[in-house]
């Protein structure tokens, strides 16, 4: 068996989390494959009888069963020509974006997801902190036709559709921090980093890579600075492979939807998840913090809209701004 095959085979045993005794592997490979496991974070051990287990139990992610959910949505699908590009699972990739923008001729619509990337990307070139298989690190191809005017407010879009997936799913107190956060219970539960590297007039190839907390162990999690929290701490189950599925088939027919009309259908919906609609808040822009009330967003642009002392209502590009809560001041 090549080695790479004999290191899914013992992640595939052991991934219920009880022991097994391996003994029908060679002793070699099965040195070499415990030690993929215990790099990828999985801590590898030995029992009295010799038998084998890891140190959780694990949801891995299937490409088969997502693929088949998602095919099902298609069936589903009451529009009749649904973009679909399949779903590619890797076990660890250095970061899915990376991946969908360097290789070549990959189908509109592919999707990458990944159990652990080695080098995530955030927003800011930012690191994006990714554990094996126990989160959400997922990326989607797709080659717009459109004018780049649509796309002004795509990440808001996203940012929709990952907010309607989860509550679908049954999650409630889902909400959007303007642009690109994904919050649960008042702390951060995900982000969106769009790329896109290639472009001309015609086509914009565009990546759109979506990271969210399932079920992140503190001790993964030390060096990050900000209050997060996992998609676990809701009422309900979440199955890994059917979020997939259930994301991907959201996001491919909002983003057909979206050249062939505009976003405003779905900015319209932004206010319903909204994490600071009619709140204090505070924008840092590059020289200087302007203080106001959080008024929504323009449902045609995707701009932020503040209400400052003045009773001025301003409207903010998603750019490279950075939105706070106020506490404690009036405005
Ligand atoms: C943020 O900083 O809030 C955005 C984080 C985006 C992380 C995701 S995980 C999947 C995709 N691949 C990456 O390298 N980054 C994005």
């Amino acid at each position: 068996m090549i080695q790479e095959q004999l290191i899914e085979t013992v992640l595939l045993r052991l991934a219920d989390g009880l022991p097994h005794s391996l003994a029908d592997i060679n002793a070699d490979d099965l040195a070499c494959a415990l030690q993929q496991l215990d790099a990828w974070g999985l801590q590898p051990s030995q029992d009295e009888y010799s038998r084998y287990s890891i140190v959780r139990r694990l949801n891995l992610l299937d490409q088969a069963a997502i693929n088949r959910t998602l095919f099902q949505h298609k069936l589903q699908n009451t529009q009749q020509d649904t973009q679909q590009g399949s779903v590619l699972v890797s076990r660890s990739l250095d970061s899915t974006n990376e991946f969908l923008l360097t290789q070549k001729d990959l189908p509109s619509g592919t999707i990458c997801t990944t159990e652990m990337q080695t080098a995530g990307r955030g927003r800011r070139g930012r690191q994006w902190h990714s554990p094996f298989a126990q989160n959400l690190y997922f990326s989607l191809l797709w080659h717009f036709q459109t004018q780049p005017e649509k796309l002004k407010a795509l990440s808001l879009v996203v940012g929709i559709c990952v907010a309607d997936t989860l509550t679908e799913l049954g999650v409630e107190n889902i909400r959007l921090k303007w642009p690109n956060d994904i919050y649960l219970n008042g702390r951060k539960l995900g982000g969106i980093l769009i790329e896109s590297r290639i472009f001309n007039q015609q086509s914009q190839q565009m990546v759109i890579g979506i990271g969210l907390n399932l079920a992140m162990q503190p001790s993964d999690a030390e060096q990050i600075s900000q209050p997060w929290a996992n998609l676990n701490e809701s009422a309900v189950k979440i199955e890994r492979n059917q979020l997939v599925a259930t994301l991907a088939s959201r996001l491919q027919q909002a983003l057909q939807q979206l050249e062939q009309c505009n976003s405003s259908h779905y900015l319209q919906r932004w206010q319903q998840y909204d994490y600071f609609y009619q709140q204090p808040i505070k924008l840092l822009l590059e020289q200087e913090e302007i203080h106001g009330i959080c008024c929504g967003i323009d449902t045609d642009s995707g701009e932020l809209l503040l209400k400052t002392e003045d009773g001025r209502i301003h409207h903010f590009n998603i750019g490279e701004i950075s939105v706070r809560a106020l506490h404690n001041q009036k405005i």
